[in-house]
């Protein structure tokens, strides 16, 4: 199962086992990791599971939709790593996969 390691703001670790198919959202609630809240259920319409990712990672990682980019245009400190949670599942791929938590949803 990949690894995946959340990273807050103050450089807390929460490392989990995300299951293939689940998105990073479903992954960050399955482990009670803080910052993520995921409002919408997933549907890209809140934005409460903005994250950055680091451009390496980019190649394995879907497309932002027009709704995804619309969604991050509208979080406080958007980077050119913003994504939303919901809209990246977890592949075998993404195994090492660290995720940054920004620090306006501590
Ligand atoms: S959970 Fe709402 S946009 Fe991701």
């Amino acid at each position: 199962m990949p690894k995946i390691v959340f990273v807050d703001h103050l450089g807390q670790r929460y490392e989990t086992e995300a299951p293939v198919g689940r998105n990073l959202m479903q992954v960050a609630l399955d482990n009670a990791v803080p910052g993520i809240l995921g409002d919408c259920g997933g549907a890209c319409s809140c934005a409460t599971c903005h994250a950055y990712i680091d451009l390496a990672w980019s190649a394995h990682l879907p497309d932002k939709s027009a709704t995804e980019t619309f969604m991050l245009e509208a979080v406080l400190d958007e980077r050119p790593t913003s994504r939303l949670c919901c809209q990246i599942k977890v592949q075998p791929a993404l195994d090492g996969l660290c995720v940054e938590l920004p620090a306006e949803q501590a």
